[in-house]
Formats: structure tokens, C-alpha cells, sequence
């Protein structure tokens, strides 16, 4: 049984990551301010992090606090720096001091999405806008100063508990008659239980280094859209546009699918298929209004 801190435990991932781990270990949930059991911890308050490191002596650290507002970090710079890359020197300070294995998790949008297939983690980075910047910057601090690392890049997260895409996208196709979602973005959906069994699985084995951990197969949104409505019996016009028709303040990469290839060759672990995943999620929480 091994002892595990987790960090931003009361965030869409955080919650399943406390779940998961709790089954077979020792589990000290923290988030910025304490409640729904975790206690509080802001991961950028060193001082703060170390007497929490000295007292619950983890063996794991896994980090699932961050700022992740990705439009809003275009005029919020310091802050998504604060969380994104300061917050992940201060852990990897923490994990270098005590000994504890970093698992820090991290995104698909730390690629530029010039690419014509999944990017596995040999892949080079070239993070466009504040939030790529701010997560690209989190995973150098991490390589850099803790020896004992893993790096978890996810990417289009869903699940229970957590603003997400396929949630909002419900709510609207229930409430509105027609939808129209951008379809020359692609990526990877990526089901927070099923990141949380991934990262849970590559700890346990003693992985190290980069880590993709998403579901299987690439959609755009659009194709995202039309898959959640179907499996949720919404009857709803939606019609595909380009990202030109839904401009954002922040650019996001065209084509930032993953592929896991650390996982599948390493450790045999492949991931279901975002469908099956999201099947799942539709399922047990696609009336959460
Ligand atoms: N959501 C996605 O689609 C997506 C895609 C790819 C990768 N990721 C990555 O996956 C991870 C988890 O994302 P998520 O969707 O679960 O995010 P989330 O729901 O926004 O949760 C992040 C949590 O981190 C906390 N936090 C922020 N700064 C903190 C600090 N300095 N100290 C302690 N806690 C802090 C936030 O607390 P407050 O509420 O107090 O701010 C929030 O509870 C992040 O690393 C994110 O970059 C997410």
C-alpha cells in the first residue's frame, strides 16, 4: 500500500483520481481550499507543501491541481503561470526532497496540432497560446528538477463532476433546437475514470518519464457532438462549422490527438475507445443537467 498526496483532488479529474487511488492505497486528498474531505493545499505555497510532504511522507505525489480556464489565461498570464508552472517547480522541489514519484498531469494542447497522426510521446512540443505555454512550461520544471517523474498527458476531459464539453453540449441540444460545433479540430477524448486507471496502473508498475493516457481514436468535435446526442436519444440538429465561425481568444491546435504508446508497449495497458468510454458517461451521468 503505498501512501499518495493528491493535489487538486476536488477538480473534474482530481475527484476520480482520490477514488481510484483510495481503493488500494493511502490517500491525503488536498484542493486550494479544504472541504468535501480534502484538506487545503495551494500547491504554489512551498512552505505549506513541505510540512504537508513532511507529515503524511507520501511515496506518490499526483498533481491534478492546475489553471485550466483556457480562453481566460490569455489575459490571466501570471495566474495560469502561477498554478501551471510555478505550482509544478514547487512539487517537483517537494517530490526531489523527499524522495516521493511526481505524477503530474498534463495536456495534449502542449502540441502545435500541425500533425497528420496521434502524437506519441517522442513527439516534439510547440505549445501555441498562455495555457499550452503555462502547461508546456509545468512539464520542463517537472523533467527538470525531480528525478522520479511521470508526466500524464490527457486531453478533451470528461467525466463526472467537472465542467466538460459533452455535458455542456447536452444541456444545450436539450434546451435549444440545433447546435453548431466546429468539426477541423481533432483530438482524443479522453474519460476521466479511465485517466484515472491509467495513471494508477503506471505508478503501481513504476513507469517513468512522458505518458500519454488517453481513450482510443480520434473525432473531431463535431463528430463528438453528434456521438453524445446519440447516445443520450437527443433528437437535435447539428450543424458542423470551422473554427473561423466560433472564434476564441485562445488558438487551439487543429489536430492534437494522442497516441499511447509508452502504455500500450510498456505495460500491455490499452484504453477502450472513446465511444465505449463516453457510452459509459452518457449512461451513468448524461441526465446531469
Ligand atoms: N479539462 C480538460 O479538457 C483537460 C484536457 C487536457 C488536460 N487537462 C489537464 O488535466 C488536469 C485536470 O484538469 P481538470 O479538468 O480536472 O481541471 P479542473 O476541474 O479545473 O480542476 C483543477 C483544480 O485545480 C485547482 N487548482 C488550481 N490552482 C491551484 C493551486 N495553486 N493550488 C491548489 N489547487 C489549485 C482548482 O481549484 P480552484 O477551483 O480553487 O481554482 C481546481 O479544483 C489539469 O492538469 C489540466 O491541465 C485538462
Amino acid at each position: 500500500m503505498a501512501r499518495v498526496l493528491i493535489t487538486g483532488a476536488l477538480g473534474m479529474l482530481g475527484q476520480r483520481m482520490t477514488e481510484a487511488f483510495s481503493v488500494a492505497h493511502e490517500v491525503l486528498a488536498t484542493a486550494r481550499n479544504a472541504g468535501s474531505g480534502a484538506q487545503a493545499l495551494d500547491i504554489t505555497d512551498e512552505a505549506a507543501l513541505a510540512e504537508c510532504v513532511a507529515v503524511f511522507k507520501p511515496d506518490w505525489i499526483v498533481n491534478c491541481a492546475a489553471y485550466t480556464a483556457v480562453d481566460k489565461a490569455e489575459v490571466e498570464e501570471a495566474q495560469a503561470f502561477r498554478s501551471n508552472a510555478h505550482g509544478a517547480a514547487a512539487l517537483a522541489r517537494a517530490s526531489a526532497a523527499s524522495g516521493a514519484v511526481l505524477l503530474h498531469v498534463s495536456t495534449d494542447f502542449v502540441f502545435s496540432g500541425a500533425h497528420a497522426a496521434p502524437c506519441d510521446e517522442t513527439q516534439a512540443v510547440a505549445p501555441v497560446g498562455v495555457y499550452a505555454c503555462s502547461k508546456e512550461a509545468g512539464e520542463r520544471e517537472v523533467r527538470r528538477i525531480a528525478p522520479e517523474h511521470v508526466i500524464l498527458r490527457v486531453a478533451w476531459l470528461f467525466g463526472p463532476g467537472g465542467k466538460n464539453f459533452v455535458d455542456t453540449i447536452l444541456k444545450v441540444a436539450r434546451t435549444r433546437g440545433a447546435l453548431r460545433v466546429v468539426v477541423d479540430q481533432f483530438g482524443s477524448p479522453t474519460f476521466t475514470c479511465d485517466a484515472a486507471q491509467a495513471a494508477l496502473k503506471a505508478l503501481e508498475a513504476g513507469l517513468r518519464g512522458t505518458v500519454h493516457a488517453a481513450n482510443r481514436g480520434v473525432v473531431s468535435w463535431y463528430g463528438f457532438a453528434v456521438e453524445a446526442c446519440r447516445l443520450a436519444g437527443i433528437k437535435v440538429e447539428i450543424t458542423p462549422i470551422s473554427t473561423s465561425d466560433w472564434p476564441t481568444p485562445a488558438q487551439r491546435p487543429e489536430y492534437s490527438a494522442l497516441h499511447n504508446r509508452v502504455l500500450e508497449e510498456r505495460l500491455g495497458l490499452f484504453q477502450r475507445t472513446w465511444q465505449e468510454a463516453l457510452a459509459e458517461h452518457v449512461a451513468l451521468h448524461g441526465d446531469a443537467r
